[in-house]
């Protein structure tokens, strides 16, 4: 009898992976490249492109632009043809503050990267993605288990999983799902003064049930077992040391 579960290898996938000029994207970028996937990396800043490129398999390719803007975003997927699996992780440096304190203006435009631009990828590249490809955005996990002064980046995390689970359903078979990681050591937290930051990964460590903040190449991983899998879709998978439980 015909075994029809195939096992879904990267090597020669093309993956395309929007923020993978530093953290988690370029983390997935090279996981991906080391299954032999061909790599796609996008960001908007040019020198960290080409740093990122540098660290990639000679034949990977790197695009400048801005996912803040439809019209950047509808033009790159015009030109990159049919390809087999999304990711989507760009984002930057996030407003944490209390309610009460929080300028709305700048709070709106906190989605236009990680969630509009988020939809837009979406939008853009569903047709193009071949059978058994798949999409894996990212939200985090402040959306389930929020400190005080997270009401922003939550309401983010919370719209992506539900963006994700509603995309599953309205694209399927394509395969849609989120990562959802804990604080994970990346230039996402560069905006702290280093004393802040280092007490930041510190006190975290200390608190997560496995006694240590995450590492890129950990949450990359993940990404790539959602582009490797074939039958999970609409699920936001966590990967936080265990931060929900604490
Ligand atoms: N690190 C964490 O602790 C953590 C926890 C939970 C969730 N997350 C989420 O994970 C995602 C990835 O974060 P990360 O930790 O990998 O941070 P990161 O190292 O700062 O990576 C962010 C990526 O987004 C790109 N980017 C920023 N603005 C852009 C724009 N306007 N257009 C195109 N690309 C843009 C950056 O590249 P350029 O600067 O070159 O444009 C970079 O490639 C974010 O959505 C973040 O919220 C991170």
């Amino acid at each position: 009898m015909e075994n029809s579960i195939q096992k879904n290898s990267l090597e020669k996938k093309k993956v395309i992976i929007l923020g993978g000029s530093t953290g988690l994207g370029l983390a997935t970028a090279k996981a991906a490249a080391a299954e032999g996937a061909y790599i796609t990396i996008v960001s908007s800043n040019k020198s960290r492109i080409e740093s990122a490129i540098m660290q990639l398999p000679a034949g990977s390719e790197g695009f400048t632009i801005d996912l803040r803007n439809e019209q950047e975003i509808k033009t790159f997927f015009e030109r990159t043809g049919n390809f087999d699996h999304l990711v989507y992780t760009a984002g930057e440096n996030l407003h944490i503050g209390k309610i009460t304190q929080t300028d709305l203006e700048k709070a709106r435009q906190f989605f236009n990267i990680r969630y509009w631009g988020a939809l837009a990828a979406v939008k853009y590249s569903a047709a193009l993605i071949n059978k058994g490809g798949s999409i894996t955005l990212t939200s985090g996990v402040a959306g389930l288990r929020p400190g005080s002064g997270w009401g922003l980046g939550a309401s983010i995390c919370g719209a992506m999983d539900a963006f994700s689970r509603a995309m599953a359903v309205e694209l399927a078979p394509l395969r849609i799902n989120t990562v959802s990681p804990g604080i994970v050591r990346t230039n996402l937290w560069d905006n702290l003064p280093e004393q802040e930051r280092n007490n930041l990964y510190t006190k975290t460590a200390e608190a997560l049930l496995v006694g240590r903040i995450g590492e890129a190449e950990q949450i990359a991983e993940t990404y790539i077992y959602l582009m490797k899998q074939q039958f999970g879709t609409g699920q936001s998978v966590v990967v936080d040391g265990g931060a929900v439980l604490i």
